[in-house]
């Protein structure tokens, strides 16, 4: 390993080449089923030849310009995600922090305009919403909290589907609760629909802004758009990244209604965001995924997945959860054995919160990749299950 790199990542060791739909190859030729598309990013899977095409045409007419001009391709995927996702107004940027951090900007100018002290944002513990100071301060998870204070005042964490906890945290001088529909690096753990909509009416009814960070749930992952959408929510704002540009940065806020004309100019900005390459990848994209059908598709994957883990029995299985393509399986152990033994038999997944291994293949993913992907699952956690076979 190169000990250049700033020691951020227990790096698995392994050194990737090339991809192919949901496959991926080492250095060493030997081949990997992808159950994590660099974590809920390679929506269209590696390799997809429109996407690869959109960038390579994109590249070679402009690859960026400035936020102050338009270009045709931003003006159409701006167009295109307000219309599919059902919102008034887009923001675009490099990350799911940074769309984290403007969403918060947003609901603390709106709040501003009320009242001068109405700028305090309600987050959940176990969620989590991104590594820069803000985010890691709305993020509710002690284990983030260590070294980086002093943090960024105005944040306050109550349990998930607690109702009673949010309406008493819910105050006058609040501006936003920001909740993700499923938690994701949390544990793939899915908020209660009910609980999220009774949220929902208690904000409307406070003049604090509901706010969604699907940074992990959106752009198709559950099954539908967005995981609010099937949930029956309407949220003011909502923050998108990851699987937005297949791979290429961007993050996203879409804001709807009073709140979609809070920012001026001046307010917010950024350099990159958004610009023609980015755009075209997220366009085509969305190009390929904003389907009923598709969305379809991504329903039946993720449900022939959660059913077939279940379906093993395995002891260390204590639940499978999730929604779509975004699938945990919590054990009854630590999760990094399960995650190396499925590695060294050529499957890569992922880890969330204490107890869980969690899934994110490429939503474009083949019957014949998850069949592989499963057999070595399935092996694997027989394997860590009982040591006698390793
Ligand atoms: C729900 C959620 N919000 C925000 C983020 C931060 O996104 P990024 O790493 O692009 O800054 C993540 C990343 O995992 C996430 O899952």
């Amino acid at each position: 390993m190169n000990d250049r790199f700033m020691n951020t990542y227990k790096r698995t060791g392994l050194i990737l080449e090339k991809g192919r739909g949901a496959t991926l190859w080492d250095k060493s030729g030997k081949e990997y089923i992808d159950f994590t598309a660099g974590i809920g990013v390679n929506s269209l899977g590696h390799g997809n030849p429109a996407l690869v095409k959109a960038i390579a045409d994109q590249a070679a007419k402009l690859i960026h310009c400035s936020n102050y001009f338009l270009t045709d391709i931003s003006v159409r995927l701006t167009e295109e995600l307000c219309e599919a996702a059902g919102f008034d107004s887009a923001f675009f940027c490099n990350s799911g922090a940074e769309a984290n951090e403007g969403l918060v900007k947003i609901a603390r100018k709106y709040g501003s305009d009320k009242h001068p002290d109405k700028n305090k944002v309600v987050t959940l513990i176990h969620s989590f919403h991104g590594r820069t100071i803000t985010m890691v301060t709305a993020t509710g998870q002690d284990k983030f909290h260590k070294f980086f204070g002093p943090f960024t005042p105005g944040f306050s964490y109550v349990p998930a589907n607690d109702i009673t906890a949010l309406d008493k945290a819910l105050d006058d001088k609040t501006c936003a609760f920001l909740f993700e529909p499923i938690q994701g690096e949390g544990g793939v753990l899915p908020l209660d629909p009910d609980y999220l909509r009774q949220a929902q009416k208690l904000c409307r009814e406070r003049d604090i802004l509901f706010a969604a960070d699907e940074v992990q749930t959106g752009v198709g992952r559950t099954g539908a758009f967005l995981a609010c959408m099937k949930m029956g929510l309407e949220p003011d704002l909502l923050s998108l990244a990851k699987g937005l540009a297949g791979g290429v940065p961007i993050g996203a806020i879409l804001a709807r209604g009073a709140c979609a004309g809070t920012l001026q100019p001046g307010d917010h900005g950024t350099t990159f965001g958004g610009n023609p390459l980015a755009a075209a990848a997220a366009h085509a994209v969305l190009g390929q995924i904003h389907k009923p059908s598709f969305y379809a598709e991504v329903e039946r994957k993720g449900e022939k997945i959660r059913k077939a883990i279940r379906s093993w029995e395995n002891p260390l299985v204590t639940q499978v959860r999730g929604m779509g393509l975004m699938i945990g399986a919590g054990l009854s152990i630590p999760p990094g054995e399960v995650v190396s033994a499925c590695r060294e038999r050529g499957l890569l997944v992922l880890t969330a919160g204490e107890d869980t291994v969690r899934l994110l293949p490429p939503l474009v993913i083949s019957d014949t990749e998850i069949d592989q992907g499963l057999a070595i699952l399935k092996d694997a956690l027989a394997a860590v299950s009982d040591p006698a076979r390793q």
